[in-house]
């Protein structure tokens, strides 16, 4: 069981700062005339800031970072000072966590267990001094997680930060920044259960895996209740389309429900469903094997809303949100679906499979007609669904696609505060038709615009509802050298349902 981090306030002034005893002391540093902290940690150095000052080596600029181990007069065994520019300046959102990021790496890669951070004044735009220190708590979670969960004891890395303790000068009252922190902590350990799944190879994290984890997170928390359903209820409801792409599989298929109860009884919730295909061979439409490895992140849907449900939970979120994991191994075998075949939604409508690799959107077909009996409030569905999107967007923006313009506003904002970010792409009528087909009532794929005419199939099943689709398949998780999950989009997902209590 790996130890949990600790993040306090501490009202320490900038007076105190050399007395501080604490394996690292991170403080930011202006360019311009010393602030109060800088001139006494100056005076308790004999002048070494001033010193490295005129050697043209703090000069305060945003993001760069002077290392001082062992600085005479400081009780801390290292001091950092990390640039945030000019005093006063503002700062976009990103040049904002940039330089909080700075700090929290200061923090992780001194090997130190304790650090005492004291926080710039930093002025980012349409943002206070809440959501500074919840972004910081969030980095020092999202930034120290490791994943060794398959290494030998002996290679596995051991993080060694364990107290962090923050001093902020802010008119806030504590109260505020203290529940900051909780929020901000519990969406970076949210994302961490989340590049946990994510990160879990494909023979180890399979549907049933899934399951199992999700009843895990029910039973931590008394708020949340999980029922599965495998693949004989499935049938009973009609999921044939779900079913269609576990077929080839000898992993069973299973569909996950996650219920938090944060509001009242009987009042209706807010939805999230993920695609958790837990390993995306193509199907008889076989992927070429070049980076094939990396589909078994295609359930990065599935476990942002696993994260997201226990970021609910811990926080106790005021409202009800139901969680559903559509989860399939997608495999060529003989009983495989081949592209060509037939199969019926729940929803009645029938689908043409031209290609057994569009299975994403064959699974979340099931789940949304499924989520309709929730009478949910809202349904996001996240989904690592196109190669088409990571052309557009790239690996820092999501895909976002909604049938209401209200929530589309919603979730972009969420994106921008939370600095997980989304784009929307329009789903006009015109796309429609590039689902035709001369055999069924839809085709699961057309068109030349993927990302768009992936959301429009969905679209056919959400008419019921106020529905929005995030095609995270670029980020959710990143490929070459620093391959992984990214935990994403549970910070967008979390920051939008806070917003809804
Ligand atoms: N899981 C993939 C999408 C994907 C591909 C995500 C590459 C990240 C990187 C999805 O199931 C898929 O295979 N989509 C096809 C759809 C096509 C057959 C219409 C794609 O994008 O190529
Ligand atoms: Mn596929
Ligand atoms: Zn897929």
């Amino acid at each position: 069981m790996k130890k949990r981090l600790s993040i306090n306030l501490n009202k320490k002034n900038a007076k105190e700062l050399t007395k501080i005893i604490s394996d690292s002391l991170i403080v930011g540093v202006f360019e311009g005339p010393f602030t109060e902290e800088l001139k006494n940690i100056d005076e308790a150095s004999n002048g070494q800031l001033k010193k490295l000052r005129k050697l043209g080596e703090l000069k305060g600029q945003l993001g760069q970072g002077n290392y001082l181990p062992a600085l005479t007069g400081i009780r801390a065994k290292r001091t950092y000072l990390v640039g945030c520019g000019k005093k006063g300046g503002k700062l976009s959102r990103q040049d904002g966590v940039m330089v909080l990021a700075k700090i929290v790496s200061a923090a992780i890669s001194s090997k130190a267990s304790t650090t005492f951070i004291s926080i710039p004044k930093l002025n980012v735009s349409g943002e206070g001094d809440d959501w500074i220190i919840q972004q910081l708590s969030y980095l020092c979670e999202n930034n120290s997680y490791t994943y060794d969960a398959k290494l030998n004891k002996k290679n596995q890395k051991k993080v060694s930060l364990k107290r962090v303790s923050l001093t902020i000068d802010s008119p806030l009252p504590d109260t505020k920044l203290n529940r900051s922190i909780k929020v901000g902590q519990a969406i970076g350990r949210g994302s961490n259960v989340a590049k946990d799944l994510g990160n879990l190879p494909g023979n180890v994290c399979t549907p049933s895996y899934l399951a199992k984890e999700s009843r895990k997170a029910a039973n931590k928390y008394s708020s949340l209740k999980c029922t599965v359903l495998g693949e004989k209820q499935m049938k009973q409801l009609g999921m044939d389309c779900l079913l269609s792409v576990g077929a080839g599989s000898a992993q069973e298929s299973k569909l996950i429900t996650l219920n938090y109860q944060g509001g009242k009884k009987g009042e209706e919730p807010h939805m999230v469903v993920g695609k958790g295909i837990t390993f995306d061979t193509g199907g008889i439409s076989l992927k070429p094997g070049a980076t094939m490895d990396e589909m078994k992140f295609d359930m990065c849907g599935a476990a942002s809303v696993i994260g997201t449900m226990q970021v609910m939970a811990e926080l106790k979120v005021p409202i009800n949100v139901v969680g559903v994991v559509a989860s399939a191994e997608n495999m060529p075998g003989s009983k495989a679906t081949k592209p060509g075949d037939v199969v019926k939604t729940m929803s009645g409508l029938t689908v043409e499979i031209l290609n057994t690799d569009a299975e994403g959107r064959l699974v979340l077909a099931d789940a949304l007609t499924y989520a309709k009996r929730f009478k949910p409030k809202s349904v996001v569905d996240i989904a690592t669904l196109t190669g088409a999107c990571v052309v557009a967007l790239g690996h820092s923006t999501s895909g976002l696609m909604s049938n209401d313009e209200r929530l589309a506003q919603k979730l972009l904002k969420a994106g921008k505060s939370s600095n997980d970010r989304a784009w929307q792409l329009p789903i006009w009528d015109i796309y429609q038709k590039d689902l035709d087909s001369n055999f069924a009532d839809i085709a699961n794929i057309g068109g030349r615009a993927g990302t768009i005419t992936a959301a429009c199939f969905l679209s056919r099943f959400t008419k019921d509802f106020s529905w929005a689709h995030l095609d995270v398949a670029g980020t959710a998780w990143l490929g070459g050298k620093a391959k992984g999950a990214s935990g994403r989009p549970v910070p967008l997902l979390s920051h939008f349902l806070l917003d809804q209590s």
